[in-house]
Order: C-alpha cells, then structure tokens, then sequence
C-alpha cells in the first residue's frame, strides 16, 4: 500500500516532485512536521497537532500555516485513502531560500505537504539505550522540526540492537524521551515523566494521559529522572512506558534486550488511553 500524497494544492502521485532544490527544508532541514495516528479514517487529535504546528513554525521562524486549508487537504487525503490507514503526517517547509523569516511577505508561500499509509507494524514496545543525547538547550528542543538524521540513526541502531525505540539522555545526564516517543517510568506506585524542561517534545499523547490520568485518579506527574533510572528498570524495581502517536500509550517489554516486566500502572495507562481515545477523535 502506497501513501496518498497531497501537495502543495491537490492530490498527486506518490513519486511525483513537490519540492523545490533550494527549498531550505530539503538544503537544511529548516521545517516542521506532525504525524497522527489515523483511527476509524480521522486523524486523531488534529486539533492538538496543529497547534504544535503552529507553535513550531513560529519558534523555527517560518510562515503561519492556515488551519483552514491544512484541515482540508487531511480531509483530502483521508477521503482518498483504503481502508487500513493508520498514520497520517503533515509536512511544512518554507518553500524558497528567501522565504520571509515571519508571516506577510506578498509571494512567499510555505509548502504543505500531507501524506497518510499504513502504521508501521511494531510489536510491544522494545527499547534501547543509545548514547547520543537530546540537547535540551538546542533552539529546536521542544518543536517537531523536519531536521531528524540523529533521531534516525538513533532508531537505527536500536533497530540493529533488536529493539524499536531508543532512549536518550539529555544533556545534564537526565532521561528525556525517544526518538519518536516521550518516556513514562513507573516507581512507587507513581507514574513519572520528565518534564518539558528536560528537552522532550511536548507530546500529544503524553499530554492527553496526564490529563485523562488526573480526570481517572491515576498518579502521574513530571518529575526529572536521573538516566541511572533505567538501571532500576533493568533491576525490576521501576518499569518503563512510552507514549507516542503511533503507539498510544505502551509498556515496555525489553530493554537493552533483555526481558523487563511492563508495571501495573503503566497497563493501566494504556488501558485508560485507549479507552479515552476511543471515546473523542478531537480531544480538546
Ligand atoms: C522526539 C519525539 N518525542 C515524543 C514524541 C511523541 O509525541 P506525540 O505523542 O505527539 O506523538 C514524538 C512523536 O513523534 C517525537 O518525535
């Protein structure tokens, strides 16, 4: 199953050129993404992602977006889309070289780009720590941007390690997040997860869980974790989740290969996610 590509004003086909050979977005990886998981043919959440589009076009300098026209090619895109669809992504580059660094400047168009397949089948959740770190006081710390070559080689050799997620630290030796997830650790019947301060993206699902986990009596709360936590995870001590879009809420099972038992509270956060998702495609 090939994705439905949507581009710059219409439909198009998979392979056909959408971007221009000086766009910054190609040259330098000056852009901002989004992915939603895709359930019962809406994009979930569409209105938390674009908002965090909207933030990280403002924070990286490039042109607004408008709401109007990104909701309607993801209507598009859906429409045109087989059954079985599961990820829906956004992708906003500026376009031109000299594109305006804020919004107004006549011409200057940002290109919008939305593509929806299949979600990637993955299996529980396996994870490996990687030794790069997250830099918590980069100027993208924090925004979706399209500049992701670390987070992909990051994946990549937790792939090789056998695993589907890596971990990464930040720069003050702190557990941050994934390269596509944020991290829960459960430890003393608390759910803890490290704070925007510590360099992790603020994520939808992460942010959905700690408020349905308010509205449900479920503990959790951000918390900075030393790193060495995961020591405690690999002990049995403490168990590990991630939460991402294309994984909801989900207990880890391996870590650096080696079994580790998914927590209670963490079950019981996937099972509340699910629920709750199930519930409301557009959560506010
Ligand atoms: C680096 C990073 N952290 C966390 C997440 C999880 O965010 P969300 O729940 O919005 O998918 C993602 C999502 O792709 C990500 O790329």
């Amino acid at each position: 199953m090939t994705d439905v590509v949507w581009a710059a004003g219409r439909l198009r086909e998979p392979a056909e050129p959408v971007v221009s050979a000086l766009d910054p977005g190609l040259t330098t990886g000056l852009g901002v993404f989004e992915t939603c998981r895709v359930r019962a043919g809406r994009a979930f959440a569409l209105t938390r992602h674009l908002e965090r589009l909207a933030g990280s076009l403002a924070a990286l300098g490039l042109p607004a977006v408008d709401p109007d026209e990104v909701r309607a090619a993801v209507a598009a895109v859906l429409a045109a889309s087989p059954p079985g669809t599961g990820r829906l992504r956004i992708t906003v580059t500026p376009g031109a070289p000299d594109a305006p660094t804020t919004t107004g400047a006549p011409g200057a168009r940002p290109v919008l780009v939305v593509t929806a397949g299949p979600a990637p089948v993955r299996g529980p959740a396996h994870a490996v720590r990687v030794p790069w770190v997250r830099n918590e006081r980069s100027p993208v710390a924090g925004h979706k941007a399209t500049s992701y070559a670390a987070d992909v080689l990051a994946l990549r050799a937790a792939t090789r390690a056998g695993g589907n997620e890596a971990l990464l630290a930040n720069t003050r030796g702190e557990l941050c997040e994934g390269t596509g997830s944020n991290v829960l650790v459960e430890r003393d019947g608390v759910l803890l997860t490290p704070p925007l301060a510590s360099g992790c993206l603020p994520g939808v699902t992460r942010a959905l869980l700690l408020a349905w986990a308010a509205e449900d009596g479920l503990p959790v709360r951000e918390e900075p974790l030393p790193w060495a936590v995961l020591d405690e995870v690999a002990r049995g001590s403490a168990h590990l989740g991630l939460t991402g879009s294309l994984r909801d809420v989900a207990p880890v099972h391996l870590l650096d290969g080696a079994p580790v038992r998914p927590g209670p509270l963490t079950e019981r956060a996937a099972a509340l996610f699910r629920a709750r998702a199930d519930a409301d495609p557009d959560p506010a």
